[in-house]
């Protein structure tokens, strides 16, 4: 991939959605969990994003700003697939992007995230590895294992894609 494809589809990856207003059908359980997931999703972006961006300066900041967002990405990604108990998606009401298919064909959701986290534990030996070249290498990996379950899992995006 190109150096700017690959800004491109990070951008796409780390992207996080307008707020919506919540709406009263889900329970207030329902509705707190899907928005916890989605704050720690966005959190997850942002900690990709500032790898990348960080890559592109003539001075890479590893202990300030690599190692705290790879360690981010790392701890969070190791629960994520738990932050999807049954009734938290669209059938309740609530304002979500997670689809039933999550529910449906939850061996191979699951399978994408161990994924995820396998290249996350990598992502994060890298930053302390401190090599400029194996960070870009996992970060580009990483992103990919991100894709590869928003493909499947989560709905395109809708409410702010002008
Ligand atoms: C196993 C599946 C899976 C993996 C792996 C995954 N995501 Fe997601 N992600 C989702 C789903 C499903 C949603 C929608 C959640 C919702 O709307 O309730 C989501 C939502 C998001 C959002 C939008 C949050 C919001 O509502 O503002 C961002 C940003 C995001 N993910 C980033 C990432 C990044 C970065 C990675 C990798 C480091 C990643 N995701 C890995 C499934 C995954």
């Amino acid at each position: 991939m190109s150096s700017s494809g690959f800004r491109i589809a990070v951008a796409a990856v780390c992207a996080g959605f307008s707020l919506w207003a919540m709406e009263a059908a889900a329970g207030p359980p329902e509705v707190a969990q899907v928005k916890s997931r989605q704050d720690k999703f966005r959190d997850m972006g942002g900690a990709l994003k500032a790898i990348v961006d960080e890559l592109r300066k003539q001075t890479v900041d590893w202990d300030n700003i690599v190692a705290p967002n790879a360690q981010t990405i790392k701890d969070r990604s190791g629960y994520l697939i738990n932050w999807f108990p049954k009734g938290t998606g669209p059938e309740g009401g609530v304002k979500t992007h997670a689809l039933p298919a999550i529910w449906q064909t939850n061996d191979d959701f699951v399978r994408l995230g161990k994924t995820a986290e396998a290249e996350a534990v990598k992502l994060n030996q890298a930053a302390l590895g401190k090599d400029r070249n194996a960070l870009r290498a996992q970060a580009e990996a990483m992103s990919k294992a991100c894709k590869a379950c928003h493909d499947s899992y989560r709905s395109p995006e809708r409410d702010n894609d002008e």
